[in-house]
């Protein structure tokens, strides 16, 4: 895998954030499992509970063109390193269990996750497959 391709991409996805109410931009690029790259930033509205983080509209995206298998995903914020929030992370969860995160501020200053490090004991779709016998995977 290609860290600093998608750290590149993230980057360049970040510069069309729609942010006029907090000023934050973030930008994400995931990774799917035949290579293929989505990037994503953050969308606000003036409601503010419709607003969209960067790596939630990057693995829609990806979802929504086909993909069901995330390999990475790359998030850069404003700033120092920027986190994937919770509900991201529940996201990425659903998509990349095995998934490598890569936050960074640049191509050489980042740091390398594994989901069960952001998500430790995680909740997703196999749970559901034990209790109802249908692969949801
Ligand atoms: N945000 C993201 O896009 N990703 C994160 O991981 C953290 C937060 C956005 C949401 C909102 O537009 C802004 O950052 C401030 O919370």
């Amino acid at each position: 895998m290609n860290k600093k391709e998608l750290i590149i991409r993230a980057l360049e996805a970040k510069e069309n954030a729609y942010v006029p109410y907090s000023k934050f931009k973030v930008g994400a690029a995931v990774l799917t499992e035949d290579h293929s790259i989505y990037t994503g930033c953050n969308i606000e509205i003036a409601s503010y509970s419709p607003t969209i983080c960067a790596e939630r509209t990057a693995i829609f995206k990806a979802v929504s063109e086909g993909h069901r298998k995330i390999k990475a995903v790359a998030v850069v914020g404003d700033g120092d390193l920027t986190h994937p929030c919770g509900v991201c992370r529940q996201v990425i969860r659903e998509f990349g269990k095995d998934a490598v995160i890569i936050v960074a501020n640049s191509e050489t200053d980042y740091k390398v996750y594994t989901l069960d490090d952001l998500l430790p004991h995680s909740f997703g779709p196999e749970d559901l497959e034990e209790i109802r016998g249908e692969d949801y995977v």
